[in-house]
């Protein structure tokens, strides 16, 4: 039996087609995915990464860095819509490579999601339980968490107090579970109505704070390339070309989720038609809100302002906003409760992601059957969400944000590569596959896609390449020692 042996597209729409008690119920319709989209996309990727970028890489043209990487994510998201609606099962890119690159890489793929949707949800639990302290503060005028409760062993607050664990981190990653446990229908209209509030707020800054945009601080628009080092010693390529990349590179976290759209494949109603249009609207919808937020925020304080620590750190959206207009009190004490809203359902959907992909894999024999084992009355895989449950909580609790953040853009990068591939094969191998939509331009947009992402994995650094391949060789470790011998593809062909 071959490592490479593929998993054939008829027996996956096959399964897709089976009813019973072990399958998911179809609920989702075109809108219900563009919500299930943003609810994953604008998170802590805007509220954070946003100033972030326009400190350390490219000052208002960080704008320009948002249009690159979408432009990298909207190939990666052409290729997705065809996979999606070609093969509209559970599993998104573990699914299309099994049925494209055999099992091996199947296995790769599903394994490296783990690092986008697991490792992602507990990066955003993290950013959840800093801004919580901001509404305590801020809101409630009431003292903030202690610092041993709210940050991880490995981190030292300046006057010298050792995390212990990241309690509020903990707190919402169990219960988002436990309700993701209760049904994918009662998620969907918590999200949605998170999305409205979370779109809401960042058209009303876009709105109120366009008059506030002051013409000094877009002068020039692209700061000329020089270097700058900010107060941990750490050097950054500021202005110019390589300022708008490395922009591009940090706000990229802020796209991701909106293929975690294609995981609900087997929850979605004519699947063939609804998937491109949630994928690509969803990914379209944030694009624009983007890059007229942050044309906006960069125009509300100087470059200085967002370097400056003690204007808010990861808080300085709503910083700025509190600086630069008066009399908008109101706006910024909105927008931290509408952060933590978001925050929310960014993890909602990810732990939704990351369940149905470990679903798909157990059906498949490559992890145990639990997995897969579907609630009698919640019709949902909850034991999985249990097992993912206590591996998020684990990383939520006791790691820094910093750490699993670049983890998350990584693995998310990978994982796009090998859906352009799949693209690409599978036109060569299935000629005459139904395609409900097609990627234009084959092979030319993947190959674009594979570029755009291959690149911005290349300026993440060794250090997370290193991370990478050294996830990937554990996942190797349980695939020979468990999921080979138990695949129902192995056992089937013996
Ligand atoms: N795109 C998501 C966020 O920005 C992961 O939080």
């Amino acid at each position: 039996m071959s490592l490479f042996q593929k998993k054939s597209i008829d027996i996956l729409l096959k399964e897709a087609g089976e009813s019973g008690d072990n399958t998911l119920k179809r609920t989702l319709g075109g809108w219900g995915l563009i919500a299930l989209g943003i609810g994953a996309i604008i998170g802590a990727g805007l509220f954070v990464r946003t100033a972030a970028a326009i400190a350390q890489n490219a000052g208002p043209s960080v704008t320009i860095g948002f249009l690159v990487a979408a432009l990298g994510c909207t190939f990666a998201g052409l290729c997705y819509a065809e996979l999606s609606s070609s093969i509209p099962i559970s599993g998104s890119a573990y699914t299309y490579t099994y049925a494209t690159m055999g099992e091996l890489l199947a296995w790769i793929i599903g394994w490296d999601l783990v690092l986008e949707y697991a490792v992602g949800a507990a990066t955003v639990g993290i950013a959840w339980s800093e801004y919580l302290n901001n509404l305590l503060v801020e809101v409630f005028h009431l003292s903030p968490i202690p610092y041993q409760w709210c940050h991880s062993p490995f981190q030292t607050s300046v006057d010298g107090v050792n995390g212990i664990i990241n309690l509020p981190a903990l707190g919402i990653v169990v219960l988002l579970s436990l309700l993701l446990i209760k049904g994918i229908k009662e998620s969907a209209t918590v999200n949605n109505f998170i999305v409205i509030l979370k779109v809401a707020i960042v058209i009303l800054i876009i709105a109120l704070g366009w008059n506030f945009i002051n013409p000094a601080n877009h002068t020039p628009y692209i700061p000329e390339a020089t270097k700058y080092t900010d107060h941990h010693g750490t050097t950054y390529n500021f202005g110019g070309i390589m300022g708008i990349l490395g922009a591009a590179g940090t706000v990229f976290f802020a796209f991701i989720g909106f293929d975690a759209v294609s995981t609900a494949a087997q929850e979605t109603k004519n699947p063939k038609k609804n998937m491109p249009f949630g994928i690509l609207g969803s990914l379209i919808i944030c694009t624009l809100l983007y890059v007229l937020f942050s044309h906006v925020l960069s125009g509300l304080a100087p470059v200085e302002f967002f370097r400056d620590p003690s204007k808010g750190g990861e808080a300085s959206v709503v910083a700025a906003i509190k600086e630069a207009m008066p009399g908008y009190g109101w706006l910024s004490k909105s927008i931290t409760v509408a952060i933590l809203a978001g925050f929310s359902s960014v993890i909602l959907v990810m732990l939704l992601g990351q369940s149905r992909v470990f679903y798909s894999m157990s059906k498949d024999g490559l992890l145990p059957k639990s997995f897969s084992e579907v609630h009698p009355k919640y019709k949902t895989p909850y034991k999985g969400n249990l097992v993912i449950l206590v591996l998020v909580a684990l990383f939520a609790a006791f790691v820094p944000g910093d750490v699993v953040g670049h983890m998350t853009s990584i693995g998310t990068l990978f994982a796009f590569m090998l859906v352009c591939a799949a693209v690409i094969i599978l036109r060569k191998k299935e000629p005459n596959m139904q395609r409900q939509f097609k990627t234009p331009f084959v092979p030319l947009i993947p190959i674009l896609g594979i570029i755009s992402c291959g690149a911005m994995i290349f300026g993440l650094g060794w250090e997370n390449w290193a991370r990478l391949i050294g996830w990937l060789a554990l996942g190797f470790i349980i695939y020979f020692g468990y999921s080979r011998k138990h695949s129902k593809l192995n056992k089937k062909s013996q």
